[in-house]
C-alpha cells in the first residue's frame, strides 16, 4: 500500500472517502498524531490494532467535533459531563462514559464504557466534521514506540501500512490527552495528560488519580480505582535504556564517557550544560546533546520528538535529569518513567538485590525477629546512590511483607537516610553505642508502630 501525504488543507473530500471505504488514515491533533478509522465499522477499527501492532484489549478514544455528536455515544447525562461539555471542551481531555448501543466492542474491547475526546486542533476539528461519524483514533505510532508529534514520525513507523496522512506540522502540546473517568461516583484520572491535575479540579474538585497513573505499572496499583488498560503495556520507549538521574547529573554524565559508545543527553535548564559541552569537546563523536526546553510547555513539546532522535542518534544510553513538578511537568516525569528502564526487586531468602538492566545495584538485607522485622541493611552500590533506587527498595519491601513492625538502624551521620525513613513514618525511639557495621560510630533506632 502506499502512503498519501496531505499538505493541511480545508478540502478534506479524499480523506473522508478514505474514511468511508474503511480506511484509515493519520491526522494531526493538539496532544499527538492520532491513527483514525471509522469508529462505528469493526472492519475499520480491526485494521488500525493490525497497522499499529495493538494488543486489541487494549480500548481506543472515539473523537468526535461537537457535543451533539459526544452525547450520541453514550447515555451519559449528568451534570459533570454537561458541564465539562459545555464550557472545557474541545481540550486535550478524553472522558470516560457509559457506551451506548452502536459503539461496536471492537473500539471498547468489550468494556461497558467508552473514551471519547474533542479535540482543540483546527485540522483535527474540521476533518471530523468533514467526516461525519466518530473517528476512532490511537496515536499513530507502532505500538511501544514514543507517540508521533510530527506527520514524519508517523512515517517513519507506518509508511506503507495506512491509507494516507495529513501532515498538519508539530502538535502543539506533545503529550497525549489526560483521560478522566466519569463514569463512576468518584471522578478519576486514569492517565495523567495534556491537561493538568490542576485545571482538572477547577471544574472537578473531588477528582482522585489512580495509581496507575502515576506509575504506570499495573502491578502496582492495588487500589480497587479503575484504570486505563492500555496503562500495563510498556510505552514511549527509545531502543536505549534511558536513565532518570536527580542528583549529581553532569558528573554522572561524565563518569559515563567511555563505557558506552555513544551517550544521549536529554536536557533542560537544570543542567549545566556549559561544563558538559567543555568537557565534551574532545568526544565529539560519543554524545548526542538535545535541549528539552526551558518552560514546561516548551519540555512536553520536544519530548517524544528527542526520544526519537535519540534513536536516529543509535546512542546506547540515555541520561535525563529528574523532570518533575506541578501542571504539564508530571505528565512529563510520568512519560519518561514510562519510557525508563526501571530497577527491579529481586527476592531470596534474606536478602533483597536490586536490578537494574541485569546488574545488582544494591541489596538489603533484613532478618525477622518473630512479629516485628529488623531491617538490618540497606545499601545502595556507591554509583548508584542519590537517585532514588534506595527510597524505591524500600518501599517494595515494606509493601510486600506488609511490614509494619519494623526496627531499622541507621548511623547517626547518615541524615539523608534517617529523612527518607522518616518519610516511611519510620520514628527515632533510642540511640545504640556502636552501629553494627563501623563500631566508631553511634545508630539511632527508629521503628515504625502503626498499620498503614
Ligand atoms: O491525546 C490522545 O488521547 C491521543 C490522540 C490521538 O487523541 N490518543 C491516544 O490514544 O493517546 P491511545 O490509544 O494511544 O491511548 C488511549 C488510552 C489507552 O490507554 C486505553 O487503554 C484508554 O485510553 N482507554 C480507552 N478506552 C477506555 C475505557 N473505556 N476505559 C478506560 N480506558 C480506556
Ligand atoms: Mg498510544
Amino acid at each position: 500500500m502506499k502512503t498519501k501525504v496531505f499538505k493541511n488543507s480545508d478540502k478534506f473530500d479524499q480523506m473522508v472517502d478514505i474514511i468511508l471505504s474503511d480506511g484509515l488514515v493519520a491526522f494531526p491533533t493538539e496532544t499527538v498524531y492520532g491513527l483514525g478509522a471509522n469508529g462505528l465499522n469493526p472492519k475499520a477499527v480491526n485494521k488500525i490494532f493490525a497497522a499499529k501492532g495493538r494488543p486489541n484489549d487494549n480500548p481506543l478514544i472515539l473523537h468526535v467535533h461537537d457535543k451533539a455528536s459526544f452525547l450520541k455515544l453514550t447515555p451519559t447525562r449528568t451534570s459533570l459531563l454537561h458541564k465539562i461539555l459545555d464550557e472545557i471542551l474541545p481540550a486535550p481531555l478524553t472522558l470516560i462514559v457509559q457506551k451506548s448501543e452502536e459503539v461496536p466492542n471492537e473500539v471498547t474491547a468489550g468494556l461497558k464504557t467508552v473514551a471519547i475526546r474533542i479535540p482543540q486542533n483546527k485540522t483535527a476539528l474540521n476533518f471530523l466534521k468533514a467526516c461525519g461519524v466518530p473517528i476512532a483514533a490511537p496515536s499513530a505510532n507502532t505500538s511501544g514506540k514514543p507517540s508521533p508529534t510530527k506527520a514524519e514520525h508517523v512515517l517513519n513507523d507506518l509508511d506503507g501500512k495506512i491509507d494516507a496522512i495529513i501532515d498538519g506540522g508539530d502538535c502543539n502540546v506533545g503529550v497525549e490527552s489526560t483521560i478522566l473517568d466519569i463514569s463512576s461516583d468518584i471522578p478519576t484520572i486514569l492517565r495523567l495528560g495534556g491537561m493538568p491535575l490542576e485545571s482538572i479540579k477547577e471544574f472537578c474538585p473531588n477528582v482522585i488519580v489512580a495509581n496507575s497513573a502515576i506509575k504506570g505499572d499495573v502491578n502496582d496499583d492495588t487500589s480497587k480505582t479503575p484504570k486505563a488498560p492500555g496503562m500495563k503495556y510498556r510505552h514511549y520507549a527509545p531502543q536505549a535504556p534511558l536513565y532518570i538521574i536527580n542528583r549529581n547529573f553532569e558528573n554522572i554524565v561524565i563518569e559515563n564517557i567511555g563505557k558506552y559508545s555513544k551517550i544521549g543527553v536529554l536536557y533542560d535548564n537544570s543542567v549545566n550544560i556549559n561544563f558538559l559541552e567543555n568537557h565534551f569537546n574532545n568526544h565529539n563523536n560519543d554524545v548526542f546533546l538535545y535541549n528539552l526546553g526551558i518552560t514546561p510547555e516548551e519540555i512536553s513539546h520536544n519530548l517524544f520528538n528527542a526520544l526519537r532522535e535519540m534513536d536516529k542518534q543509535n546512542v546506547d544510553v540515555i541520561f535525563v535529569p529528574y523532570i518533575n513538578g506541578e501542571g504539564i511537568l508530571s505528565t512529563i516525569y510520568n512519560r519518561l518513567y514510562k519510557a525508563s528502564n526501571k530497577p527491579k526487586i529481586v527476592k531470596d531468602a534474606t536478602e533483597y538485590n536490586l536490578e537494574l538492566s541485569g546488574e545488582i545495584i544494591g541489596n538489603l538485607e533484613y532478618r525477622a525477629v518473630e512479629d516485628s522485622i529488623d531491617i538490618i541493611d540497606i545499601n545502595i552500590f556507591k554509583n548508584y546512590r542519590g537517585m532514588g533506587f534506595g527510597k524505591l527498595l524500600l518501599n517494595d519491601f515494606l509493601s510486600d511483607f506488609q511490614a509494619y513492625k519494623v526496627f531499622l538502624e541507621v548511623r547517626e551521620s547518615n541524615i539523608i537516610a534517617i529523612n527518607l525513613y522518616k518519610k516511611f513514618d519510620f520514628k527515632q525511639i533510642s540511640t545504640r553505642k556502636n552501629y553494627y557495621s563501623n563500631p566508631t560510630e553511634d545508630a539511632i533506632i527508629m521503628k515504625r508502630s502503626e498499620k498503614l
